[in-house]
């Protein structure tokens, strides 16, 4: 189905749901949890869940790792709301369906968006386990989720993608890292749309077009919230060297047991900047 003439009144819709399960709650922040990656959202204080199954239009995934559960909650005071889990075009979903909960948290009001998830590491530097934060991309998923008519009252037709990853957030992460004593590594996240890993050939090229890390999601929602106005910050995971750097065969478990060892560390960092944005915004 083709982005549908009416996005906006399902986007109200779905978020007139939401604010009848948490009335009065107006979130300041929104993130996106990756693969292996939700365990933050066990962190928010005061929190209501809300099954995705229970939003209209919400796509549900059928991914091992990702829950499908909204969250909403404070940290030191501030509403957040964190998805559990997200949906991917390999799924069948349509790219305006990929990216209608990132538009849904948009419009709910966030003014800042965390997107993260688990990438393969294309940068020879990189090991596994590393957290990167994404400096830009390259959208080679072969979609864009804006095609079709464009909504005025959410963004223009053709929105500037220079500073996507926004620079002055970018500078707060490198500055909770450095607090925490964690290494983050700085890259350029290349999507495509999977499902089947990339050919050692394919890494190899993406290398040499500037990819530093690789993986199926993320850039439709940073493309929906650049159109809506709303700043991004992008963590990758490294949880695997990208086919022909690693010795193995990659596999979705391997992907899942390191996201799953780095939860301390993610969480650790994903606090610390969240609480510095929240001082922000
Ligand atoms: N390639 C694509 N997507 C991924 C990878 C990878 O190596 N690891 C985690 N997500």
């Amino acid at each position: 189905m083709p982005l549908p003439h009416d996005l906006l009144a399902r986007l109200d819709a779905c978020v007139s749901v939401i604010r009848s399960r948490a009335a009065g709650f107006s979130p300041k922040l929104g993130i996106i949890l990756g693969s292996g990656l939700g365990a933050f959202a066990d962190s928010l204080e005061k929190s209501v869940a809300i099954d995705y199954r229970d939003l209209p239009g919400f796509p549900t995934s059928s991914v091992h790792g990702h829950a499908g559960r909204l969250v909403l909650g404070f940290r030191s005071g501030v509403p957040i709301v964190a998805m559990q889990g997200r949906v991917h075009f390999y799924e069948g979903y349509e790219p305006w369906q990929v990216s209608f909960p990132a538009r849904v948290l948009c419009r709910f009001g966030v003014k800042h968006l965390t997107i993260t998830n688990a990438a393969g590491g294309i940068n020879a530097g990189f090991k596994v386990g590393d957290l990167m934060a994404i400096t830009d991309h390259l959208n080679l998923s072969g979609f864009n989720p804006l095609v079709g008519p464009n909504v005025e009252a959410l963004g223009p037709r053709f929105p500037d993608m220079s500073h996507a990853y926004d620079p002055a957030l970018l500078e707060v992460l490198r500055a909770a890292a450095k607090g925490a004593n964690i290494t983050l590594r700085e890259g350029v996240y290349v999507s495509l749309s999977g499902p089947s890993y990339e050919t050692p050939a394919e890494i190899r090229m993406l290398r040499t077009l500037g990819g530093d890390a690789v993986g199926m999601s993320t850039v439709p929602e940073v493309i929906v919230a650049s159109h809506m106005g709303v700043k991004v910050t992008g963590i990758s995971c490294i949880t695997n060297l990208a086919a022909g750097i690693s010795q193995t065969k990659l596999s979705h478990d391997e992907v899942s047991e390191t996201a799953n060892q780095v939860k301390g560390t993610f969480t650790t960092l994903l606090g610390r900047f969240l609480d510095a944005v929240a001082q922000k915004v």
